[in-house]
């Protein structure tokens, strides 16, 4: 008999672990993370083990019924296996011994602890890619809250960082809704290759007992099995693309942060902070801070980490399993965690944390020179070859900032100056609103375009 303190493998070795080197190699103290997927997924092995006659029915209820009671244990706080577990899975097995005999030792017939944490993981990603997906479209429905309330609120638009052309603001928010879209789809796609079954793979090579891999696969609600041992207990594709979706999630969060850090300053003034989403400074009394975003953007850098970090584990991996692989588990819970907690805190800051100031963007769109492109497509309408109204133009800007005049601010004569084309009707043509009217190309800025882009936008989100 296995002593209970010593590890399941140690019949084979002559002497205990250096101390130190069994905490080195535990990982009990972060995959106890997956314990309700190592439940249930041991559950599907043991009624597979039933099915195909491997155990008996009885036999099969008594670990069902045990791990079912380490469930309940373990919501209830009293489950709480340390270091000598070494691992969830030895966890679950040692506990499940000890509540109903000698008959937990059979649930791990026919099985690895390679195929099963490659179960676990699969379990465990597809359900955080389920919740992930579920916050994307909140965050997507408080922007597009935002956009609806804004479809005529102009906003200056930049290229270099430079205003460039006006835009309506809900133009400018559903831009960050379609990148979620794309984040929300490619989750779902990665779902394909999440949902993949490597339970009965064994440690690589299968497994002599008659298992019945697809009924396992069904119970857990996999789409499909691996059709190679080896792949199927060494495969970590699916957590890497996952890091890869989840470092796109953040580029998108980082880079609205980004803007809402540079609106929030005294220089932009474009929005201001609330109350319940940014702090004050601990010596500068004036200050409020955009913390959210500030974290958000902070926050993005660690799931690049993840990702590296998952890339570079599996370079250099012979098949099949290999230790390196209880490294995928930090890198995908903190990957989980972080982007869950960015996408919370974005959606919240959107909901109640900014309000947009509406008389102090309307400024920065009447005083400023985006309006030029409209002077050389006004030209270009009548006929001038549009290289020659683009540099027309350039004389009218010059002519303007020499006088210190805004491009409204010049007289009919000072326009026809430059040339006699110019009518009365130019300064209706280069009003913000007309300017941003007047890009009614699909996917333009123009408010009609905006309306039917918030009408496709409502669609997705109910569909
Ligand atoms: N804790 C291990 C992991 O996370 C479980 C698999 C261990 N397998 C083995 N052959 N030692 O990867």
């Amino acid at each position: 008999m296995t002593a209970p303190s010593s590890p399941t493998w140690s019949q084979r070795f002559e002497s205990a672990l250096h101390p130190a080197i069994a905490q080195f190699n535990a990982s009990i103290g972060f995959d106890i993370e997956l314990l309700e997927y190592d439940l249930t997924g041991s559950v599907a092995h043991a009624k597979m083990l039933v099915k195909t006659g491997i155990i008996s029915p009885q036999e099969g209820d008594l670990i069902v019924s045990g791990l079912e009671t380490i469930r309940q244990e373990y919501r209830q706080g009293d489950f709480q296996p340390g270091v000598e577990a070494e691992d969830v899975h030895f966890a679950v097995e040692r506990r499940l011994t000890e509540l109903i005999g000698d008959g937990g030792k059979k649930l791990h017939t026919a099985r690895s602890r390679n195929d099963q944490v490659g179960t676990d993981i699969r379990l465990y990603l597809r359900s955080q890619i389920l919740a992930l997906q579920d916050q994307l479209r909140q965050y997507q429905r408080a922007l597009l809250t935002i956009a609806q309330d804004h479809v005529e609120t102009l906003i200056p638009g930049y290229t270099h960082l430079q205003r460039a052309q006006p835009l309506s603001l809900a133009h400018h928010l559903l831009a960050y809704f379609d990148m979620a879209q794309r984040d929300w789809e490619r989750l779902q796609d990665g779902l394909k290759r999440v949902n993949i079954s490597p339970l009965g793979c064994g440690a690589l090579a299968g497994t002599t007992f008659p298992i019945d891999r697809h009924y396992s696969a069904e119970l857990l609600g996999f789409e499909r099995v691996y059709g190679n041992s080896l792949d199927g207990v060494s495969d970590r594709d699916f957590a890497i693309e996952f890091a890869s979706t989840a470092s796109l999630i953040m580029v998108h969060l980082s880079r609205l942060s980004e803007e809402m850090i540079l609106w929030a300053s005294e220089e932009f003034g474009f929005v201001t902070l609330k109350d319940s989403c940014s702090t004050g400074s601990s010596i500068m009394p004036q200050k409020k801070n955009p913390d959210v975003p500030e974290l958000v953007r902070g926050k993005t850098g660690r799931v690049f980490g993840h990702l590296q970090g998952l890339l570079v584990m599996m370079k250099g991996l012979p098949l099949a399993y290999n230790k390196d692989l209880q490294e995928d588990k930090e890198a995908l819970f903190d990957t989980v965690r972080t982007v869950r907690g960015c996408l919370e805190a974005m959606t919240i800051l959107l909901q109640e944390g900014i309000g947009f100031q509406v008389p102090r963007l309307q400024t920065a769109v009447d005083e400023d020179y985006a309006n030029a492109t409209d002077v050389a497509d006004y030209l270009a309408a009548k006929g001038i070859p549009f290289r020659e109204a683009y540099n027309l133009v350039g004389q009218v800007v010059k002519t303007s900032l020499r006088a210190g005049k805004l491009l409204r601010e010049l007289t009919l004569e000072e326009w026809q100056a430059i040339h006699p084309a110019f009518a009365d009707d130019i300064y209706a043509a280069i009003t913000p609103r007309q300017v941003v009217s007047a890009r009614n190309s699909y996917g333009g800025t123009g408010f009609e375009q905006v309306r039917q882009a918030l009408q496709r936008a409502e669609q997705t989100l109910e569909a």
